[in-house]
């Protein structure tokens, strides 16, 4: 990276200590960083730590002479090439949502005309509550760039999103915004994601656990590395990830029209636990316990009829994705299975993962990547990392074919 230089501004809260690892990961990459500790920082981490990785002054007082006198608070906001702000805690978000200026960190915020990334970090109600969210709707019109925050267990004890990003994720995140690195600019990609639902009267339904999270976090990813994305999800509970085209549908078939529909990608990635079959009959009304005169209800079972199957359609599709990728939720056999769902598909890779502990609704995935290569076997890491690790292995792949 060259000669490439941070200001990091560090705010109060349990996960500053990892903004020292983030020092020292910016370094391996080639970045410097200089650090602005807010007082609530100062709480978790000490300057004297934060000098040492740096091999530079903290910044601490806006009314410091002795800062001013060295580095002026306009010119120190002007040094860098990215302003960082990790933790990001929610009083920074709402002072700079909010164009206020009361010290070192804020005004440093307000003053400076590069480019700002944020890593929030904060229990999961603050961050699901309405101010912060707006407050950060605010931030990403004004043009703040954000990485996490995680879902997972927090210092606190409770799960959800509010953790901090990892400082491998965020140092990926700061080179991203220096270089404006976009590894799959000028390509399509097309993601699933999420269950489908197979309807059997207007109010019942055959469906799966999936969250859709994987899916999102990889749609996501191959936006963020620059690709055209469509995302074509069935019915879940999470937002969708900023810049990427989605198309909501409930049933496998109409999974399928919309697939059809997006192509032609270079990169399909097939994330979505289709259901296989679905009930032969649509009921238009509600079946009653007593029950209408039909089959199905005579002997109280259902008749089902198989889907299409969505990966295999396009692999056979007269304007094949040039990277086809599949899932495989196994409980038993992963790789086996995986193995034989590769060819049997026609897919190029098939992401195997073991789905019998909570994997479906759960934010952590061991996954395998089978291909004509051989399997590789990842950690078990974040669905977040995962994401990231496919759209990077998905660019070196496509540009390695170019
Ligand atoms: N898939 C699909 N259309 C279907 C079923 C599955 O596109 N009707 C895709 C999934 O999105 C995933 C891959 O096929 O990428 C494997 O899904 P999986 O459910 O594991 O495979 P199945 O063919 O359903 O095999 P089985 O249920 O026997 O394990």
């Amino acid at each position: 990276m060259g000669d490439k230089k941070i200001l990091l501004i560090i705010g109060g809260g349990i996960a500053a200590y990892k903004a020292l690892e983030l020092v020292r990961r910016l370094a391996e990459r080639g970045v410097k960083s200089r650090a602005i500790l807010t007082a609530a920082g100062a709480q978790f981490v000490t300057p004297l730590s934060l000098a040492a990785l740096t091999g530079d002054q903290v910044y601490q007082d806006l009314f410091s002479l002795t800062d001013e006198a060295r580095m002026g608070h306009i010119e120190l906001s002007r040094s860098a090439d990215l302003v960082v702000v990790a933790p990001a805690t929610a009083d920074l978000m709402a002072k700079m949502a909010n164009g206020l200026a009361n010290d070192l960190a804020s005004t440093t915020l307000l003053a400076t005309d590069k480019p700002v990334l944020m890593a929030p970090a904060m229990n999961v109600r603050m961050w699901q509550s309405a101010p912060v969210q707006r407050n950060a709707e605010t931030l990403r019109r004004d043009g703040v760039l954000f990485v996490g925050p995680d879902d997972g267990e927090m210092a606190c004890g409770e799960f959800g999103p509010g953790r901090m990003a990892e400082p491998d994720a965020i140092a990926a995140a700061v080179e991203r915004a220096l270089t404006g690195h976009a590894p799959l600019k000028g390509l399509k990609a097309l993601v699933t994601a999420g269950p489908t639902q197979e309807p059997i009267d207007p109010v019942r339904f055959l469906a799966n656990r999936s969250s859709g999270r994987q899916g999102y976090a990889i749609a996501d990813a191959l936006a963020r590395a620059g690709a055209q994305t469509t995302l074509v999800s069935g019915p879940v509970a999470i937002d969708p990830p900023r810049g990427v085209k989605l198309m909501r549908v409930t049933t496998a078939r109409e999974m399928l029209a919309a697939c059809e529909a997006a192509l032609p990608a270079d990169i399909a990635v097939m994330c979505a636990a289709v259901a296989d079959w679905r009930p032969q009959i649509a009921h238009n009304s509600k079946i009653k316990k007593g029950g209408q005169k039909n089959d199905q209800q005579n002997d109280q079972s259902l008749a089902l009829v198989e889907n299409p199957d969505i990966l295999a359609s396009l692999a056979g599709h007269a304007a094949r994705p040039r990277l086809l990728i599949g899932f495989a939720a196994e409980t038993d056999d992963v790789v086996a299975h995986a193995v034989e769902k590769r060819t049997r598909k026609g897919a190029d890779w098939i992401v195997a993962n073991d789905v019998s502990g909570d994997v479906m609704g759960g934010t952590r995935n061991r996954v395998h990547l089978v291909s004509a290569a051989g399997v590789e076997d990842w950690p078990d890491m974040t669905k977040t990392d995962v994401a990231e690790k496919l759209a990077a292995r998905i660019a070196q792949t496509i540009k390695g074919a170019a």
